[in-house]
């Protein structure tokens, strides 16, 4: 039990909620979440149409701005940001100096935090919207370029450059997959895979990554300072990093025979600090509607691909049995977002090092858009309180006394 007079101090009571697990932030226009009921929907628009019908941009566009685009507008939006793709040249330097081995999303966090000095009107605090839309649009169009010259450093590869004949998605895997002077096209089921699972992505209200956006954007910082932050918060497994952790589970339980129940039985063990990755969820507690639609892309895309992943029969076994469990009945487990999306970026080609980095590059609009709108909010500096349970006051004891 909590001791109630532990959280009073001098200015009164206040609310000891570890993890803000009912603590409401902020107030938000952007994206509304049912976890009882499995409801997603980006400014009212239901996930599931925009993941069948809309294009990535369009849904950062719908994110940011409030509202779907007409086509002129969308043109426009389009046309600015592959016009400011390419990236410093001198921010190549960076590239050099990582170990080819450093992990994608270190890199990531930095060169977006880097984007600060190489485009200082961005630290204008009060910027005018033309100067604050400026700056989004150049973190959405670097972003892509960024992320696919992280994937050739770590290949050893030459990077190859944005090209303006090519659109957002085509672009981005051009410079991941085409070579210098060689263009590289794509099947169409391969483009939209990588517009559905972007959207997917898109937003998700408060979640930590967003949060921690929102609270370091709340000091004034910078755009770009603020998302290398968000970046950072992303990368833990029990967050964004959960897709990489995912497959490399299920190569695990692959190479360890395939027995799922045996790894069931393992993430139920307290004693064992192992987790099924993938799955819980702070608020979906049925389904999240973003597994499902993932879930279905994943056995599509691998059927026109033609790829036959071992590691999905195991999934599907894994998911089947935890679903009969009671273990994870009595505690609402379900499969989350990137319980399936690692298959699909492994079947498009992607190593799953770069699985994170293509969260963020999804979750890029809605940081953004929460960025936004707890500037134009005029939300005051993220500043939690405590409950204090160290010492009380005592007396500095000289070294020689101790
Ligand atoms: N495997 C086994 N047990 C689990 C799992 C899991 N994946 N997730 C939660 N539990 C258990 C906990 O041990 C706890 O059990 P207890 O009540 O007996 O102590 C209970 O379920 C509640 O779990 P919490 O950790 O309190 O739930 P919380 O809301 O704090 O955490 C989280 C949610 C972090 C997503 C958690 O479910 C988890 O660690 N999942 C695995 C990592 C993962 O997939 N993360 C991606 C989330 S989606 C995203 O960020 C895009």
């Amino acid at each position: 039990a909590v001791d109630i007079s532990k959280l009073r101090d001098q200015s009164g009571y206040i609310t000891l909620d570890p993890g803000f697990k009912n603590t409401g932030a902020a107030k938000s226009a952007i994206t509304f979440l049912d976890g009882e009921t499995g409801i997603l929907r980006y400014r009212g628009y239901p996930i599931e149409q925009l993941a069948e019908k809309s294009t990535f941009l369009e849904v950062a566009y719908l994110l940011i701005y409030g509202d779907l685009p007409t086509k002129a507008v969308l043109e426009q939006f389009r046309t600015d940001i592959k016009s400011q793709m390419m990236i410093h040249e001198d921010m190549k330097n960076f590239f050099a100096g990582f170990p080819s081995k450093s992990h994608p999303m270190g890199q990531l966090s930095c060169l977006v935090g880097a984007l600060s000095a190489f485009y200082p009107e961005s630290l204008d605090p009060n910027p005018t919207p033309e100067e604050e839309d400026k700056t989004i649009i150049n973190l959405l169009a670097k972003m892509p370029t960024i992320v696919s010259w992280i994937q050739k450093k770590s290949l050893g590869h030459p990077v190859v450059y944005p090209k303006t004949n090519l659109g957002y998605i085509d672009n981005f895997l051009n410079m991941i997959f085409g070579e210098v002077n060689q263009d590289k096209t794509f099947d169409p089921v391969v483009i939209d895979a990588m517009h559905k699972l972007l959207i997917l992505h898109a937003d998700h209200e408060q979640n930590c990554s967003t949060s921690t956006v929102r609270i370091v954007g709340s000091s004034n910082a910078n755009l770009y300072a603020s998302v290398s932050a968000g970046i950072n918060a992303l990368w833990g497994p029990l967050h964004g990093g959960a897709n990489q952790a995912v497959i490399e589970m299920l190569e695990a339980i692959k190479n360890d025979g395939g027995d799922a129940e045996k790894y069931l039985a393992k993430a139920k063990d307290k004693n064992d600090p192992f987790r099924l990755m993938g799955f819980g969820h702070r608020v979906y507690k049925n389904f999240d509607p973003r597994a499902k639609i993932i879930k279905k892309a994943c056995d599509d895309i691998l059927e026109k691909l033609g790829v036959n992943d071992p590691v999905l029969d195991i999934a599907k076994k894994l998911e089947e049995a935890a679903l009969n469990d009671q273990y994870f009945i009595d505690r609402k487990l379900y499969p989350n977002v990137d319980f399936y999306s690692g298959i699909i970026y492994r079947a498009l080609g992607f190593n799953s090092e770069m699985f994170t980095v293509l969260f963020a590059l999804g979750r890029l609009p809605g940081w953004i858009a929460q960025w936004k709108e707890m500037r134009e909010n005029k939300e005051p500096i993220g500043r939690p309180r405590q409950v204090y349970t160290g010492q009380t006051e005592r007396n500095y004891v000289e070294i020689t006394q101790r």
